[in-house]
């Protein structure tokens, strides 16, 4: 060894292509990916979402399509939002039989249901007509308990129709345990509940609101979701979701809290996954197509970095691209 020259030498494992293939870890794989996918009533057409391109609200048949797609791509799940043609304040549609996403969960079934793992997006605030994520009180607050019965109801309508999870999103507290409760008690105690467990009161969720049309139309939703800056509460929120019978604990968004998705995964044992949610999307969508980032490196590196931070299960938007790629 020569004098005044470094010993350890990290760079002999980055070297070659073939050593940095040697080394590499298994990272992001198709089938720890899942695919949103919005469907709208009444269009004849797919609709696309402005502040998402690429991205539409699919009609009935579109959406068969778009779920054929990735799961021949080799996505894992699929996790569909319905747009009825009508809301109101109760946001009926959510358990009607006939709504929209149980007939489109009903088609999925009946095309992938097989093949992949179909997941419901569980809220009122794509039904509602104020746009909260549950019952409204006279004096503007969402009514926590008198929200559960209709998220118990929504589950169990989803679940008939053929979901084989559902994904409740509203941040009420005790959800899961009221959806586990009504699920069980409709013999559907094979269903899995994949909980929305972290889910903070995010800007990042602006295109979504447009996708899915579930905008609040007064307030926000501080007084459900959780405020950014405190950490220590997303371990409370998990913790209270495992007790209460969640399958999956889910963190959103993603990029801007893999510390939080970090000490979720080393505190709980299930499943951990994190939803890289719609303006995580916009943002780099809006960027490359200026120019300014190369788009395929860096959605692998937010994935990867999503991944490496302790998410089992990704939701990405970009699900189908990146299988196919990863393939
Ligand atoms: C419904 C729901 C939202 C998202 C998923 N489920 C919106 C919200 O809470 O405002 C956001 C997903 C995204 O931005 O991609 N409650």
């Amino acid at each position: 060894m020569t004098a005044g020259f470094p010993t350890a030498r990290p760079r002999r494992l980055r070297r070659t292509a073939a050593v940095r293939r040697l080394v590499a870890p298994p990272g992001v794989r198709p089938g720890n990916l899942v695919l949103p996918l919005f469907v709208k009533e009444g269009i004849r057409e797919p609709q696309p979402v402005a502040s998402m391109p690429g991205v539409v609200q699919h009609t009935r048949d579109s959406l068969r399509k778009a779920a054929a797609e990735a799961v021949h791509a080799g996505v894992g799940g699929l996790i569909l939002f319905g747009i009825p043609a009508a809301k109101d304040g109760r946001g009926s549609a959510a358990d009607d039989p006939a709504g929209i996403i149980q007939q489109a969960l009903g088609d999925l079934a009946a095309e992938v249901g097989h093949d992949t793992v179909l997941m419901a997006d569980l809220c009122l605030c794509e039904y509602t007509d104020h746009g909260h994520c549950g019952i409204v009180t006279p004096s503007g607050d969402v009514d926590n308990d008198a929200t559960l019965e209709r998220y118990a109801s929504a589950a169990v309508a989803q679940a008939a129709a053929g979901a084989h999870m559902v994904a409740p999103s509203g941040m009420m507290d005790g959800q899961v345990a009221a959806i586990r409760a009504a699920l069980d008690g409709a013999a559907f105690g094979e269903v899995a509940i994949c909980a929305y467990s972290v889910k903070y009161a995010s800007a990042f969720y602006g295109p979504f609101r447009e996708a899915a049309e579930g905008a609040p139309q007064f307030g926000d939703r501080a007084a459900y979701q959780q405020d950014l800056g405190r950490a220590g509460e997303a371990l409370r929120e998990a913790l209270l979701d495992v007790d209460e019978g969640a399958d999956i604990i889910m963190i959103k968004p993603a990029l801007a809290y893999l510390d939080v998705i970090s000490r979720v995964a080393g505190a709980v044992s299930l499943p951990v996954a994190a939803y890289q949610v719609s303006g995580e999307y916009a943002m780099i969508e809006a960027a490359a197509a200026n120019g300014w980032l190369d788009r395929d490196r860096v959605i692998n590196e937010t994935l990867t970095a999503i991944h490496r931070a302790g998410a089992d299960i990704i939701l990405t938007y970009w699900a189908t691209e990146v299988a196919r790629r990863l393939r």
